[in-house]
């Protein structure tokens, strides 16, 4: 069975109502990366970033899995193809999608972490910064996401599955971010074919065997097609 890595970044949210990080309109023209996405930014001020991640809850709890989503739930369904989906995205349109084998390598918005004891324990729809962490009791509720400087989650699976891979696909990732923008040389130094699917060419675009471009509910529901077909 052709196993297939598949990539996500907010792109493919996009289309659900999911801002992206980088556009013009995106989150960080709003917010400061170091302020709300680092482990010195939550210590100098928790309330501010769970006020932030809150947002990003609510936001998420809003939205619908779009076209891309699905697709890419029918790929795996299909049942022709071992599907892993490899998600930066904190949001859970994968799994709401139908997706089954999702790696969340930037952790989820569902998740809360106790920054003391680690700790972990589904988020409520609210967080607060005197929230108590149920094991430890400490006041060190966090979410359970990967800030910058942090390690991404499964990374010995992540890189396994893509060297065993025979097929890798990028879909709406900028590739500004490491260790996922180093997928795609990942994958082709272990001879893995690559395909990008963005709304424009991403930083790394240049490394990709084949690069379409267009809207992720296009453009995802017609590749999944031709796989299926
Ligand atoms: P970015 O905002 O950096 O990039 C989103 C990409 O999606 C861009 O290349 C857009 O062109 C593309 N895009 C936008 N709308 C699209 C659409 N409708 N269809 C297809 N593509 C579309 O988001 P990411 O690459 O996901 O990490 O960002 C990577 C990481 O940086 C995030 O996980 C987050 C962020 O800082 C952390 O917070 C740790």
């Amino acid at each position: 069975m052709a196993k297939i890595v598949i990539l996500t970044g907010a792109g493919i949210s996009a289309e659900s109502g999911i801002r992206t990080f980088r556009a013009e309109d995106g989150l960080w023209e709003e917010h400061r990366i170091e302020d709300v996405a680092t482990p010195e930014g939550f210590a100098a001020d928790p309330g501010l970033v769970h006020h932030f991640y809150n947002a990003r809850r609510a936001a998420a709890a809003a939205a619908e899995p779009n076209a891309a989503h699905r697709a890419l739930a029918d790929l795996e369904s299909d049942g022709r193809h071992a599907v892993l989906v490899v998600t930066q995205n904190v949001d859970d349109l994968h799994e709401r999608g139908g997706s089954q084998n999702i790696i969340h390598m930037h952790g989820t918005l569902n998740g809360a972490l106790c920054a003391a004891c680690d700790h972990r324990w589904p988020a409520p729809a609210v967080m607060h910064r005197t929230d108590l962490c149920p094991a430890c009791r400490a006041p060190a509720t966090r979410p359970d996401i990967v800030w910058f400087s942090e390690m991404p989650y499964q990374m010995d699976e992540i890189w396994t599955a893509l060297r065993a891979a025979d097929l890798f696909v990028s879909i709406g990732t900028s590739g500004n971010v490491y260790p996922a923008a180093g997928f795609v040389q990942d994958a082709v130094r272990a001879g893995v074919p690559t395909l990008e699917l963005n709304l424009d060419p991403s930083s790394g675009s240049r490394w990709f065997d084949e690069a379409r471009h267009g809207p992720a509910t296009e453009i995802v529901p017609a590749w999944v097609r031709e796989m299926l077909a």
